[in-house]
């Protein structure tokens, strides 16, 4: 299947972005880059870094939005990704060249041509298909499947105590892209920060895991070293992939063990909610579901796909 990867250019962005590289049954079409972890001109340098070091075949990369549709706040995540994003690993020199057409075209562009053979999964803020989506509201029909790595569906948020960082870093297009959801035929599957929670590493066995000496093992220790301080210093005993767990359940669908249809609206008011996910789990109100919460995934599944992916 084709896929189309929306990425903010951070440390679990690029491990996700080995797993697509490394399954045999998925072609990377298009990179569309976005801010968010770091700024909009890092990331796309750390999408070229991952490339080039899995010496990947050419893959259209095109430049998104550099910032949220109101600006009411910045975020980055450089705290837990490094300045650069990928805890020091990103390479300036890189051949590949970008595209010349915005990447909220291009999702509308590639979705119409590619119809109903293409995916979609969404690594960052939704920026980009907020725009795709005022732009061309039937977009989604074209897709085959979506992925989001994004919200907090229990309130255990990572940027504030209600939001997500995808979600948080950008409401206001959060909110445009599960409206026009509902809209739609198409439910997309939502790996939320809970259900990343629910799939940890122990330190001991992702460090096992990424032993090696090929270019994409080392790329992804230098990753790590930075990546294990931020745990330290966040007393955080476990390895979490939350992108990665995204493109697990993008690249092998019957990974998912469980998931839950519900509808979910996010919070773009300015109190300490902004950026929640609040989901409708009871059925209160009369609104049809726009999401698929995948709670369980086969973690044994999980982590071969990882292991794939760092020993490519
Ligand atoms: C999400 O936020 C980013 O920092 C990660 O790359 C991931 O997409 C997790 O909340
Ligand atoms: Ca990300």
């Amino acid at each position: 299947m084709r896929l189309i990867v929306d990425t903010d250019g951070g440390i679990d962005d690029a491990v996700a972005l080995l797993m697509v590289l490394a399954h045999s049954n998925t072609t990377l079409e298009a990179v569309t880059t976005v801010f968010g972890n770091v700024p909009l001109a890092q990331a796309i340098q750390n999408v070229k870094t991952i490339l080039d070091v899995a010496q990947a075949p050419p893959v259209s990369i095109y430049k998104g939005c550099d910032q949220p549709l109101l600006r009411y706040q910045t975020l980055d995540a450089k705290d837990i990704h490094g300045d650069d994003g990928l805890g020091g690993a990103s390479q300036a020199e890189s051949e590949r060249p970008m595209e010349a057409e915005h990447a909220a075209l291009a999702l509308i562009q590639l979705a119409e041509q590619y119809s109903g053979q293409i995916d979609l999964l969404t690594l960052g803020p939704l920026t980009n298909l907020a725009l795709a989506v005022r732009l061309e509201p039937r977009i989604f029909r074209y897709f085959n499947r979506i992925v989001l790595m994004a919200g907090a569906v229990d309130i255990r948020g990572n940027t504030s105590a209600a939001a997500e960082f995808n979600i948080m870093a950008d409401p206001e297009a959060a909110h445009i892209v599960f409206d026009a959801f509902q809209k739609s035929y198409i439910q997309p599957q939502l790996i939320s920060w809970e259900t990343t929670l629910a799939h940890p590493l122990t330190p001991e066995g992702w460090t096992r895991m990424i032993e090696g000496e090929t270019p994409v093992a080392r790329l992804v220790q230098h990753m790590d070293i930075h990546l294990n301080e931020r745990r330290l210093l966040y007393k955080e005993p476990n390895v979490l992939w939350p992108d990665p767990l995204a493109a697990a359940v993008l690249c092998e669908p019957n990974s998912v063990l469980d998931q839950e249809i519900r509808f979910i609206e996010v919070e773009t008011g300015h109190t300490i909610t902004r950026g929640q996910t609040l989901v409708d789990y009871r059925r209160l109100s009369s609104q049809r579901p726009n999401a698929r919460i995948v709670r369980r995934v086969d973690k044994q599944q999980f982590r071969q796909l990882l292991r794939m992916a760092v020993q490519m």
